[in-house]
Order: C-alpha cells, then sequence, then structure tokens
C-alpha cells in the first residue's frame, strides 16, 4: 500500500513524467495519427495512434501506477473501458453482477453482450456466502462497485476477491465512486480496475473517459489487443486534461470529503429526511468494512425526503447545486437516479434494489460547505407540503 506521502507525489509525477526530448515539466500534446519510420520495421515505439500515443501512453502508465495495476489503458469514456473488459468474455460465460450496478454497465450486459451469448446475474455482492453459492461452472467474473451507486452498498472487496481467487475465476471492480486515492482494489486481490475517469479524476466535469488497470502481464496482453482492435482509444487532448486532473485529486478529494461529512451530518439531523446513504456515518450499511478496505466513506451522499416534501419541487427549488447527471466534479451535483442515471432498469427491479421514486443522489463538490447547506435548506423548505 502506498503511504500517503508517496501517492500524493505519484499523483503529480507519477507514470511518466514530463517530456524528455524538450525538459516540458508538463506530457506535451501528440497531436498525430502516424509517425515516421526511419526504415521499414524500424519505428521510435509508435507506429499508429490507435495502438499507441505517446500523450496516452503517459496516462495509462500514471493510472496503472496509482492502482498499483501491472498496466492500465484509456479508452473514450467509461462505458467504453467497461466493454472491452467485457470483452474479455465469450459465449456461455456468465458474469455476477452487484445488485446496484451502474444503470449503463447493466444496459451494455443485457442488451448488447447478452446478444453474443454472454450471461449476467445480479447478486447481493454483501451476503458472501450466498454469492459463493451462485458462482456455478460457467461464471467467469464477478463485477463489483463499492459503494455501489446509489445506495452506497458496500461489498467486502477482500472476501469477493477471495471467492473468485477459489473459484479460478475474476474480481473486476469498478472504482469510479472511490478513485485510487480512496481505495486500490488490486491491493485487496481484484484483477481488474474500471473507471468512468469522467468523474473524480477527471474532476472538472469537462471531459470524459474511461481507464481500465489490470494486475497481471497476461490480462494486459489481452486487454491491449481488445482495445487495438475494438479502438475506443482516448485522444491525446482528453488524455492530456486527465493527467493534469489527476495531479489534484487528493487535495480535491480530501475537500470533497471533508464537505461530504458536513452535509451527511446536516441531512442526518434535518426533520424532512428520512433517510441517509453514506458510507462515512457509523451506523451505515458495511461502515466497518469500508473502513477496512478505503481510506474513508466517500462523498457521495444518497437521501430520502419525507412524503410530506415535494420531490419536483425540491429539484426545482435548488440555486447553486445544479440538477445533472455526472458526478465527482468540482460543483456539486444532484440527481434523482429512478428517472436519470437509473432509468435503463427496469422498474420491477429498481423496485426491489431500493431505488424509489423518493431517491435524491447528492455529488458534494468543494465549494464552500454554506452556500451549499443553504442552498439544500432553502430548497427543502420550499418543498414542504403543508
Ligand atoms: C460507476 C460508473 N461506472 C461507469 C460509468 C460510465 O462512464 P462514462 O459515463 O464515462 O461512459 C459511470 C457513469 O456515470 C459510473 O457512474
Amino acid at each position: 500500500m502506498k503511504s500517503e506521502n508517496d501517492m500524493y507525489t505519484a499523483l503529480i509525477h507519477g507514470g511518466i513524467y514530463g517530456d524528455e526530448l524538450t525538459g516540458s515539466v508538463n506530457v506535451p500534446i501528440y497531436q498525430t495519427s502516424t509517425y515516421q519510420q526511419e526504415r521499414l520495421g524500424h519505428h521510435k515505439g509508435y507506429e499508429y495512434s490507435r495502438t499507441g500515443n505517446p500523450t496516452r501512453a503517459a496516462l495509462e502508465a500514471l493510472i496503472a501506477e496509482l492502482e498499483g495495476g501491472a498496466a492500465g489503458y484509456a479508452f473514450a469514456s467509461g462505458m467504453a473501458a467497461v466493454s472491452a473488459v467485457l470483452s474479455l468474455f465469450e459465449t456461455g460465460d456468465k458474469i455476477l453482477i452487484s445488485s446496484n450496478v451502474y444503470g449503463g454497465t447493466f444496459r451494455v450486459l443485457d442488451k448488447v453482450f447478452n446478444q453474443f451469448g454472454i450471461a449476467y446475474s445480479i447478486e447481493d455482492t454483501t451476503d458472501l456466502e450466498a454469492l459463493e453459492s451462485r458462482v456455478t461452472p460457467e461464471v467467469k467474473a464477478i463485477w463489483v462497485e463499492s459503494p455501489a451507486n446509489p445506495l452506497m452498498t458496500i461489498t467486502d472487496l477482500r472476501g469477493v476477491s477471495r471467492i473468485a481467487r477459489k473459484k479460478g475465476i475474476y474480481t473486476i471492480v469498478d472504482n469510479t465512486f472511490m478513485t485510487p486515492y480512496l481505495q486500490r482494489p488490486i491491493q485487496l486481490g481484484a484483477d481488474i480496475v474500471v473507471h468512468s475517469a469522467t468523474k473524480y479524476l477527471g474532476g472538472h466535469s469537462d471531459l470524459v473517459a474511461g481507464l481500465v488497470v489490470v494486475s497481471s502481464e497476461e490480462l494486459s496482453e489481452r486487454i491491449a489487443f481488445i482495445q487495438n482492435s475494438t479502438g475506443g482509444v482516448l485522444g491525446p487532448f482528453d488524455s492530456f486534461l486527465l493527467i493534469r486532473g489527476i495531479k489534484t485529486l487528493g487535495v480535491r478529494m480530501d475537500r470533497h470529503v471533508e464537505n461530504a461529512n458536513l452535509a451527511a451530518e446536516f441531512l442526518k439531523k434535518h426533520k424532512a429526511v428520512k433517510k441517509v446513504y453514506y458510507p462515512g456515518l457509523e451506523e451505515s450499511q458495511g461502515y466497518e468494512i469500508n473502513r477496512k478496505q478505503a481510506k474513508n466513506g466517500g462523498a457521495m451522499i444518497s437521501f430520502e425526503l419525507k412524503e410530506n416534501y415535494n420531490i419536483e419541487t425540491f429539484f426545482s427549488s435548488l440555486r447553486l447545486i445544479a440538477l445533472a447527471e455526472s458526478l465527482g466534479g468540482v460543483e456539486s451535483l444532484i440527481c434523482h437516479p429512478a428517472s436519470m442515471t437509473h432509468a435503463s432498469i427496469p422498474e420491477d427491479i429498481r423496485r426491489k434494489v431500493g431505488i424509489t421514486q423518493g431517491l435524491i443522489r447528492l455529488s458534494i463538490g468543494i465549494e464552500g460547505i454554506g452556500s451549499i447547506l443553504n442552498d439544500l435548506e432553502q430548497a427543502i423548505s420550499k418543498s414542504e407540503e403543508k
């Protein structure tokens, strides 16, 4: 495990730092599709930018170092990264997924990979005994998010990895909500880590990107082949922006988490609030497990207002906090999972896993906490039905 000191340094100097050719402290944006070869069969390590690009390579080396993996790969979106990982599987294989998995991951499995004979089943990954009994011979991987979106459900990543190792299958962790600054799944036993880097890693809501980190050379070769074959790579400019975003990940996350703890306490004590879901609260599901596998509870909070508060009035009364998809940017965002991020999950499944109409998800930004709480307070008070 990296010490906090090493992690702060790696965020800024990790991977391929600067540029040997010119001394530029920042990795240049190599905006090129191709590379002149010296003579037949002799080049400087790059032939064509789908296969490899120096700016992307610097980002890929950086995320591999931060996650403690064998290699990293950068994609044009989180979903392109998810799809590349799912392309490891073949007809007849089955993947077990956490019940609160991101809606897009469910959709690509259900509507795209299912067409190619790759099956999935939705499991309660918090119950390790039940999960182990579900690993039948056709199961080739367990796909988890912890915390899982939007109820912030915590899964024991060491426990899942132990089961997967015993059964000879992969553990895949979507680490978008935590980032390697707060949680490093490969160190806990996972084989593959996936990110929507659009979120905290980018950090400024100004790019869409995805990352994959693998734990072994064998997986590295397979993902490199899939990346080059299917071609959903991240461009040089967005690779540069992502490297730039990652430099401040540590200081941003510290501030996000400080604000999130204060917001969770505020919501917990508020008379209008029925329930708060935040892994940083002692009474929350999986609190002890999260404490052992992550630095803290992160900065995503979900909550439900009591029945006598009108949720539509609440959303339309917010002035500072933007009603928007996505999360992890410096600005606070709010969303309604049932009609937004998780709309692609059928209603009966949504109900079964607890994604109610009244559920609200908050991505706490790094603004002054007073402004965030004032905005929540005035919108809650306007939404009360007398
Ligand atoms: C946990 C998680 N995984 C994957 C994705 C997909 O990423 P992208 O939107 O960058 O394609 C998202 C997007 O919201 C997400 O929240």
